[in-house]
């Protein structure tokens, strides 16, 4: 049998990793900048994270949502107080776009309607709501296409009132810094325009905080920035380092009714040994602090360029914007001076780096980026 060929892949095969190092079966090493898209926040195999998943899987690995289990407790009220929503429900799942249908559903169940306004360039995931949630219509299918969408042009706060005026708008999702399409940070008089908006017009506020949030942009959810409060924020990415995991945020405003969400593998004892762990690492080690240093080092530091547009972004979450094709200069980073970065669209590298990165490594980074330019 072979593997359905959906992904573009690099002849690279890592086989082992530690903190922003990643060895091929060459034994080759490689810095990481990209973070397996932006997932690793504590760095690969750090010791006290392998233990902690070690320890769990020798007592329990797996049981059902319909058992008590105190891992999930343990999150919600570390992930209330590291976050500040201590007054928020946590609803655990197992992935971003997951996270995303989840919001839309609580969202559409709790006003009664069943349109969502989204923006130009979002990028929600590949389910079925989520996908028809993202303003890319190479990957919606026609049945994910039956789904009441609205595409509003981000900072026009203007085409957002008019489509919630039409009363049937269940709720706004935005992401807190647009990842994939191009690290477009929202201007904060829109964010703060679309929280009284949706207070006006009766609808939910959204945040997709799947990959702007835990920590990466400098605070723990890139809204947090804006000053504002959403009604439901989703997560995924980082929440466990790689292993697989997702959640929602639900504002106290929100009743729970038993059966409205569920999942099978939600909440499961070895995701939630790892996210524990990921909180515990992340405060003791002080890495949302770091990815802002460390990213805002690497941001003033890019060396000026006529080939580079534009540099953007906050903490740990960068976007180079080109005048051209980057392809070239991300291969040769890659298989020259053996750095992982990402792409938005062509023309941008995105820099999506374990929170742990040190400034020896960021000055790595830039030496052989310049070398490349
Ligand atoms: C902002 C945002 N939302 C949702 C997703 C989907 O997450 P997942 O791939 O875990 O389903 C992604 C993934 O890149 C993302 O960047």
């Amino acid at each position: 049998m072979n593997l359905f060929d959906v992904y573009s892949l690099f002849d690279v095969t890592p086989v082992k990793a530690k903190g922003c190092r990643v060895w091929d079966n060459a034994g080759q090493e490689y810095l990481d900048l990209y973070g397996g898209h932006a997932v690793i926040s504590i760095g690969h195999s750090h010791p006290d994270y392998i233990a902690a998943l070690t320890d769990q899987l020798n007592k329990i690995g797996f049981y059902s949502n319909s058992v008590k289990n105190p891992l999930q407790e343990m999150l919600a009220q570390k992930l209330g107080k590291a976050c500040g929503y201590e007054d928020y429900s946590l609803f655990l799942d197992n992935s971003g776009a997951e996270s995303n249908e989840n919001g839309a559903k609580l969202a559409s169940f709790h006003t009664g309607k069943d349109r969502i306004i989204a923006f130009n360039k979002s990028f929600h995931g590949r389910t079925s709501g989520a996908v028809a949630l993202t303003d890319n219509p190479a990957i919606v299918s026609p049945f994910n296409a039956n789904h009441k969408v609205t595409f509003c042009k981000l900072n026009d706060a203007q085409s957002v009132e008019n489509e919630l005026a039409k009363g049937d708008v269940a709720a706004v999702i935005i992401e807190g810094i647009q990842g994939c399409g191009g690290i477009n940070i929202p201007e904060v008089s829109f964010m703060q325009s679309l929280r009284s908006l949706c207070d006006k017009y009766n609808a939910v506020l959204i945040l997709d905080e799947v990959q702007s949030g835990y920590g990466r942009t400098g605070k723990f959810f890139a809204h947090q920035w804006y000053d504002i409060k959403p009604d439901i924020i989703t997560m995924g990415k980082g929440i466990a380092n790689g292993f697989p995991c997702g959640g929602i945020l639900i504002s106290p405003k929100f009743n729970a009714v038993k059966g409205m969400l569920g999942t099978t593998f939600g909440g499961n004892y070895l995701a939630m040994a790892a996210a524990n762990a990921v909180l515990d690492i992340m405060n003791r080690e002080q890495l949302i602090d770091n990815a802002l240093k460390v990213g805002e080092y690497i941001k003033s530091n890019i060396p000026a360029s006529t080939k580079i547009k534009e540099v953007r972004g906050k903490g740990l979450m960068l976007g180079i914007e080109f005048n051209e094709d980057v392809a070239p200069i991300r291969k040769a980073l890659l298989f020259e001076k053996h750095i992982f970065t990402g792409v938005a669209g062509k023309n941008m590298i995105r820099l999506l780096a374990p929170l742990c990165l040190t400034m020896s490594e960021a000055d790595e980074f830039l030496k052989a980026f310049n070398e490349v330019l």
